[in-house]
C-alpha cells in the first residue's frame, strides 16, 4: 500500500545535503507498490523523479513533482555452480552493503567497487566504476518496470548499452524505466584480482597483505577514505565531472607546456585525461566560496560545507567549466545529474 506525502524535505535523501523540498514524495518497496502508484492520480498528473541513494544528483531547487524513492530490497541467489554464483539484488539495496555481502562470502568481482555510495539500482544507470573495474563487466541482466505500462522488462547486458558512466537508462530510455533489481555473476574460485591501479598495490604492500578479495576491498576502502570526503560528514556527490577524452594531437600539444600531465590512451587516437588534474591546474583545489568548495584532496569533488544551496554548487561548477575551457580548450561534462 503506497502513501504519498506532501512538501517533504529532501535533505536526508541527497548526499550533497541540499535543503530542497519535494511537492510529493513516496517510497516504493515492491513491484506491486509501483504498479499501484502508476495508476494514482498524483503520478499521472505530475512529473516524477526516481531516487536511489541520492548520491549522484544535484538538486538546484524544490522539485515540483513526485519523488519516488526506490526501496526495493533483498539479495537472493539465482543460480550457482562450482566456480560462479549469480545473485539478484533489489535496486534499493545499498551498493556497499552488497559489496560487503560478496566479500564476506568470498564472491569475487565487486571488491574494487567497495565504498561507492548509492544503491544497486543506480549502479547500472551510470555504470559505476573505480580502480580498474566497471560494474558492466559483472552485470548479467537488469530488471526494470515500464513507468507507463507497469510491465516488467529484463534487459540483457548488451541492451543496457553501457559506456563510461553511461547506459541506455541515462540516455534514450531516461525516465521510461524503474529499475527493480540487478542480476550479477561473481566468481567463487579462480578469482580475477585487479590490482593494476597503482594505489591498490601500494596499499597492499604497505599493509604487507597478499592480494585477496578481502584485502583488495580493505585497500580500496582505505584509499577512498583518504582521498574522498565522507558524505555523512561533508555533503558531496563523488566526482562532479566526467574525465574528458581529447584527441591525441591536443594531448601532445598541452603536454609540451605541462609534461607531467597524466593521460590514458583510449580508442580511436583519443586520450582520457583526469578532470581532477585539469581543475587543480586552474587553481581550484581546496578553494572555498561561502559554504561550497572544491575538495582539498581531490579537485574532481565539489563539496557542501553546510548551508550551500544547489545553485551555489551549480555556479561554482560553471566557473570551473569556464576556467578549464579557457586554459585548456577542453569542455568538461557533469557526471552528476543536475535536477
Ligand atoms: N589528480 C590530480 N589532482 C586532483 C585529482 C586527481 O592531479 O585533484 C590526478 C591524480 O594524481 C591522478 C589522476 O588525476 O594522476 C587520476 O586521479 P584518481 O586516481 O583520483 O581518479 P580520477 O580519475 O580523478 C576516477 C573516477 C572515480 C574513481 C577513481 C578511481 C571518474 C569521473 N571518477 O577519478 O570515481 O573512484 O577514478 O578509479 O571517472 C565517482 O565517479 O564519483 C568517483 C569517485
Amino acid at each position: 500500500m503506497i502513501r504519498i506525502q506532501e512538501h517533504v524535505d529532501l535533505f536526508p535523501y541527497n548526499t550533497f545535503k541540499i535543503a530542497a523540498k519535494a511537492r510529493y514524495f513516496t517510497s516504493v518497496t515492491t513491484v506491486a507498490d509501483l504498479r499501484e502508484l502508476i495508476n494514482h492520480p498524483v503520478y499521472k498528473q505530475h512529473k516524477h523523479l526516481i531516487m536511489g541513494g541520492g548520491s549522484n544528483m544535484l538538486l538546484t531547487g524544490d522539485y515540483d513533482g513526485l519523488v519516488i524513492k526506490n526501496d526495493l530490497r533483498g539479495i537472493e541467489t539465482v543460480s550457482e555452480n562450482d566456480s560462479t554464483v549469480t545473485l539478484k539484488a533489489g535496486a534499493g539495496e545499498p551498493w556497499h552493503a552488497f559489496v560487503i555481502f560478496c566479500v564476506t562470502n568470498n564472491y569475487g568481482g565487486v571488491e574494487n567497487l567497495s565504498l561507492i555510495p548509492g544503491t544497486i539500482g543506480a549502479a547500472p544507470m551510470q555504470n559505476i566504476g573505480a580502480y580498474g573495474v566497471e560494474v558492466k563487466d559483472l552485470i548479467k541482466t537488469v530488471e526494470a518496470v515500464d513507468t507507463s505500462s507497469g510491465e516488467m522488462h529484463v534487459f540483457t547486458n548488451a541492451e543496457c548499452e553501457f559506456g563510461y558512466r553511461e547506459s541506455v537508462f541515462k540516455r534514450k530510455l531516461k525516465g521510461k524505466y524503474f529499475i527493480s533489481s540487478v542480476t550479477l555473476t561473481l566468481t567463487k574460485k579462480n578469482h580475477v584480482l585487479n590490482t593494476s591501479y597503482g594505489a591498490i598495490q601500494q596499499t597492499l604492500d604497505q599493509q604487507q597483505s597478499v592480494p585477496s578479495i578481502k584485502s583488495i576491498s580493505d585497500a580500496v576502502i582505505a584509499i577512498r577514505q583518504q582521498k574522498l570526503p565522507d558524505p555523512k560528514v561533508i555533503g558531496n556527490a563523488g566526482s562532479f565531472f566526467k574525465n574528458p577524452t581529447i584527441d591525441q594531437s591536443q594531448y601532445e600539444s598541452i603536454k609540451k607546456d605541462y609534461p607531467e600531465m597524466p593521460g590514458y590512451t583510449s580508442e580511436n587516437q583519443q586520450v582520457k585525461v583526469p578532470a581532477g588534474w585539469l581543475i587543480e591546474q586552474c587553481g581550484w583545489k581546496g578553494k572555498r566560496i561561502g559554504d561550497v568548495g572544491v575538495h582539498p584532496h581531490q579537485a574532481l569533488v565539489l563539496v557542501n560545507y553546510g548551508n550551500g544551496s544547489g545553485e551555489n554548487i551549480q555556479s561554482l561548477a560553471q566557473d570551473i567549466l569556464a576556467s578549464v575551457k579557457k586554459k585548456f580548450a577542453i569542455d568538461l561534462q557533469p557526471e552528476v545529474n543536475i535536477i
